[in-house]
């Protein structure tokens, strides 16, 4: 090694001691006293000194240094003086005195620096990515990221799992997405997809008789991109056999409550706790709701029938819904302009009609432009039902049960971040189980998979496949951190009969579906042990341990929104040359993708 030590070690301990460091040079402060130097790699910052004592070469190549380059400096630590410790800083009691120094290499004047206050936007950041990887913040949450992983792969492997690759070349996955496609030379024509998912793969190995998998797998979705979306991410994949949904959900729970431990030092109490998917949308509006705070949807349908207001006995007597959350102390917040920002929120972005609303005032009376349409016993009950206090504001959406849900939730989420009503340091995990295994899609008049088309549904609801596809709950499982999907899951169907039916019901006859998936199919006939799993989003899982807000920060290349690589500029045109090998021809078209 070129270096004794780290940038980040030398302490008092250290005191006269000859070391070698080696590092960046982050920071120059050229005063009558000499040049100090901070020097920095990935375990710290060391402040070297150059001092107006050294000879004239030296103190002329430390005038030479620039931001960013690369140095050697050999020298002897000595404390600092007193009342030039900087407490903040590991090394902050000491300095190194140079004796030689040597510059490894130069550095242009680069875009900008990884010490720098304020960052420059996000292009210039991935452009260059080298240096942004440099920045403290950038360089823990890869180190977050290896400690997760590493700390799964533990996990597991004192659970008996064993890790199985899977190919990236291979046949289009169900998840859903859009596939990625790369065209084949041997067989001109024909594409590999890749994986959106080892899905497939892994059920087989089930079917192999491996019991326990797992595999850190990449899976790749060209789908619309999102602050917690990328084209490429990456899962912790499982697979088990003989379970059903409370062993993966048990094995998952361990896995939480392990790395919030070792990562966070938090004691997750467990079970972690389960919702179904029709108490989350009933009480939150949503299948991966918040659960840091409270403000759930209240129902006043039924009072709604019964009021002379229009707009609310209208909808109600339509047969769709009238609900409400109280935002606690939101009357000051929410001021009428507020309001009217977010009606217009609520209709732009989810179709709602209006929003109406109350507030209650000292005396708890309520006071909205609506109030003259309802009795004074029909506005005591609003503000019972919705335990209103003075200060509070009632929100109240009547629509659909989806926009309902869609516009209250995002309500819900607003009001939670304006009114403070929670630490955005805190940490929720829960489950939201039992989802629905269909939803109709009404473009397409037929029904998809929530999940994928493996998902076994409950047995109880088992006979209802061809009664009553719509309400027939899956064994699928999601695991939820602070309002994100954090991994979803679910046991298998290991029956090729009702596979065939699943088929069936999502309109995929037999021969197409034995045209996509038929080896699975063929497999499922050759001995498959009932068997399920999880993936779990691990890029979202560092972001939401690393409290951070976009995805792209917690990996190391990632792509922008328009799933371009800055740094390389993938995608990228090809020779023409490799064109014919594979038989390609490019049809031009004007606008630029
Ligand atoms: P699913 O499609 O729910 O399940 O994906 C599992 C988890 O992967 C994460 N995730 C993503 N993260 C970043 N960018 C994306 N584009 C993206 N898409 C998904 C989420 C999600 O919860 N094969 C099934 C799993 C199974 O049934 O075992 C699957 O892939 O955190
Ligand atoms: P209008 O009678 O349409 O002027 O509406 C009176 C009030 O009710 C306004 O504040 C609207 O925003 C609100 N409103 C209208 N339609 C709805 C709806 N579907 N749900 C909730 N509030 C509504």
């Amino acid at each position: 090694m070129l270096r004794t030590h780290t940038c980040g070690e030398l302490t008092k301990a250290n005191d006269g001691q000859e070391v070698t460091l080696c590092g960046w040079v982050d920071r120059i402060r050229d005063h009558g006293g000499g040049v100090f130097v901070d020097l920095r790699d990935r375990y710290g910052k060391t402040q070297i000194v150059v001092g107006a004592e050294s000879d004239a070469a030296m103190l002329e190549l430390a005038g030479k240094l620039r931001n960013e380059f690369v140095i050697l400096a050999k020298g002897t630590v000595r404390n600092r003086p007193a009342g030039q410790e900087n407490p903040k800083m590991v090394t902050g009691a000491i300095e190194v005195v140079v004796i030689e120094l040597q510059v490894l290499n130069e550095s242009k004047t680069p875009p900008f620096t990884p010490g720098q206050h304020e960052l420059p936007n996000e292009d210039t950041r991935l452009k260059h990515r080298y240096i942004d990887l440099r920045r403290q913040a950038m360089q823990d949450t890869l180190v977050l990221r290896s400690r997760i992983i590493k700390g799964m792969r533990d996990y597991f492997d004192a659970h008996d799992f064993i890790d199985v690759e899977t190919p990236i070349l291979g046949r289009s996955t169900p998840e859903g997405a859009r596939d990625y496609l790369v065209p084949s030379r041997v067989h001109n024509g024909t594409f590999y997809a890749l994986p959106q998912s080892p899905q497939i793969y892994k059920q087989i190995m089930m079917i192999a008789g491996y019991d326990r998998y797992i595999q850190v797998a990449r899976c790749f979705r060209d789908e619309d991109l999102r602050a917690d979306r990328q084209p490429e991410f990456t899962q912790l994949d499982l697979e088990m056999s003989f379970v059903d949904s409370d062993d993966i959900i048990g094995m998952i729970d361990g896995l939480m409550q392990k790395l919030a431990k070792d990562i966070l030092g938090l004691d997750l109490p467990l079970p972690l706790p389960r919702l179904t998917y029709d108490e989350a949308m009933t009480r939150f509006g949503h299948d991966a709701p918040d659960l840091r705070f409270g403000v759930e949807i209240v129902d006043l349908t039924d009072l709604a029938k019964t009021v002379e207001f229009r707009v609310f006995k209208s909808v109600a007597d339509a047969g769709n819904h009238v609900r409400a959350i109280n935002a606690p102390g939101g009357a000051a917040v929410f001021t009428r302009r507020k309001i009217d920002e977010l009606t217009k929120f609520v209709q732009e972005n989810f179709g709602a009609k209006g929003l109406a609303w109350f507030r209650i005032e000292e005396d708890g009376s309520l006071f909205s432009p609506i109030a003259k349409n309802f009795t004074q016993e029909q506005l005591d009950e609003i503000r019972s039902r919705t335990d209103g206090k003075p200060g509070d504001l009632i929100m109240i959406i009547a629509d659909t049960w989806d926009t309902s849900c869609k516009a209250l939730y995002a309500l819900r989420k607003k009001v939670g971040l304006a009114l403070e009503l929670y630490d955005p340091k805190e940490m929720h995990f829960s489950w939201i189980v039992q989802f629905p295994m269909f939803d109709y899609d009404e473009e397409g008049n037929r029904w998809n998979a929530m999940h994928h088309p493996f998902t076994a549904p409950l047995d109880e609801d088992l006979e209802k496949l061809q009664s009553a596809p719509g309400d027939v709950r899956a064994k699928a499982y999601d695991l939820v951190i602070n309002g994100y999907e954090a991994g979803g899951g679910t046991i298998r169907i290991h029956d090729s009969a009702i596979q065939s039916r699943a088929f069936e019901l999502l309109g995929l006859d037999a021969q197409s579906a034995k045209e996509r998936f038929g080896f699975l199919l063929d497999a499922l006939q050759f001995g498959a042990p009932p068997h399920g799993g999880i993936a779990l989003g691990i890029d979202r899982i560092v972001m939401l341990f690393g409290g951070l807000e976009n995805i792209r920060d917690c990996i190391a290349f990632p792509k922008t929104q328009k799933a371009a690589d800055m740094m390389t500029e993938a995608p990228n045109r090809v020779d023409v040359e490799q064109l014919e090998e594979l038989a390609i021809r490019i049809i031009e078209s004007d606008d630029e993708a």
